[in-house]
């Protein structure tokens, strides 16, 4: 089969080409999946470049591997051991892998779910690494309708979706942008109450759209809690999602600035939360799926982007921080025999 194989860690992602690698064996417990699509994302870069805390000798990403992460497809075996999850051959399917941006690639149980009929394969990909971002805004910071939230890294895969998940529970959304030329696209695309640029006076803009109040919460994606606690509203939360513009440094927080204005700070780690409360994940992807099919819930696309041969320039465009939502590479049609159901 082809893949993005990766007999050592590059500089440059945009040189990735696919190359002719022996078709992955399952072993007795794994699916073996036929990918349709894949969704670069930011950890692959870091995964291409041998910059991923996993990319030890005893993490999961050390060369030689295959490159990707987010995919959906077409189940094409089914574990030897037996499916607990009740999938079957040709039933469509999306998940998470190391060594998806391939044609095909070898799963556990728990690392796939159906597709529901209504959603499409794009929709499945697009969205699937984004339930944390529901779960920030229903489960962790409990937004209510009415109150305004400031979300950073909004044009990103977990932002983009913080954003509509607020305004699906019928809070106002504040977006954060890098620059104008992106902040213009998410004016246009995203359903948001005010985009704002992070320069000049964007603080002084969060206080006056909330006629001095302050936003009740921010959904973090970048590392700003210093500048989320300047325009917070008093007993206002920041949920913790990630560091997108930290480059590696953390942020340090004098505790007297959260006490005086009541702040609560949370961090929120997703996969940690849903291996600890399985229950708890079951109950979040219920949610979250149900948001998707009623359309409550829309993938943001960005450019088009297909075969594996578009993987290089799909993660450059990512690394440039051209992208705002969601890239989906098309690498297959659906093989013959799937299911939608
Ligand atoms: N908590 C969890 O369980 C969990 C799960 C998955 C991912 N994460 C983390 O959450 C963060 C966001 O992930 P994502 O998939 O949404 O990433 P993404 O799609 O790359 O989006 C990140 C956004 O951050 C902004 N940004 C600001 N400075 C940046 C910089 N120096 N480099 C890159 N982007 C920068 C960008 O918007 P502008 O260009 O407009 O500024 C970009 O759209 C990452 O740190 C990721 O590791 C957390």
């Amino acid at each position: 089969m082809k893949a993005i194989h990766k007999p050592q860690f590059v500089e440059d992602v945009a040189t990735l080409r696919p190359t002719e690698v022996p078709t992955p064996q399952p072993k007795g417990d794994q699916y073996l999946v036929r990918v349709t699509h894949c969704s670069p994302q930011h950890a692959d870069i870091l995964h291409a470049k041998g910059k991923h805390q996993n990319n030890t000798k005893r993490g999961w990403c050390h060369p030689p591997f295959n490159l990707g992460y987010d995919f959906a497809g077409v189940v094409q075996s089914v574990p030897s051991l037996g499916s607990k999850s009740g999938s079957k051959k040709g039933d469509r399917v999306f998940g998470a892998g190391i060594g998806a941006f391939a044609e095909y690639v070898c799963v556990p149980e728990g690392a796939i779910r159906r597709i529901p009929e209504k959603l499409t394969s794009e929709t499945a990909v697009a969205m699937s690494g984004q339930a944390v971002s529901y779960a920030s805004v229903v489960h962790i910071t409990k937004v209510q309708p009415g109150e305004t939230v400031l979300v950073s890294g909004a044009s990103g895969g977990l932002g983009s979706v913080c954003c509509m998940a607020a305004k699906a529970v019928g809070a106002k959304v504040i977006a954060l942008a890098g620059d104008e030329e992106k902040a213009k696209h998410m004016r246009r695309d995203m359903n948001v109450d005010l985009v704002l640029v992070m320069k000049d006076d964007w603080i002084q803009k969060v206080m006056d759209f909330t006629k001095g109040v302050g936003a009740e919460v921010c959904l973090d994606n970048t590392g700003m809690v210093n500048d989320a606690i300047r325009c917070l509203a008093y007993f206002g939360r920041i949920c913790i999602l990630g560091f997108a513009a930290r480059k590696g440094v953390m942020e340090e927080v004098k505790m007297n600035k959260l006490l005086l204005k009541s702040i609560t700070v949370v961090g929120y780690r997703f996969g940690e939360s849903g291996r600890r409360y399985p229950e708890t994940l079951e109950e979040i992807w219920r949610g979250y799926l149900s948001m998707l099919e009623t359309g409550k819930l829309q993938p943001l696309l960005y450019g088009k982007y297909e075969g594996l041969e578009d993987i290089g320039r799909a993660l450059k465009d990512l690394e440039d921080r051209k992208v705002y939502g969601k890239i989906v590479v098309k690498v297959a049609d659906l093989p013959a025999g799937s299911r939608l159901t």
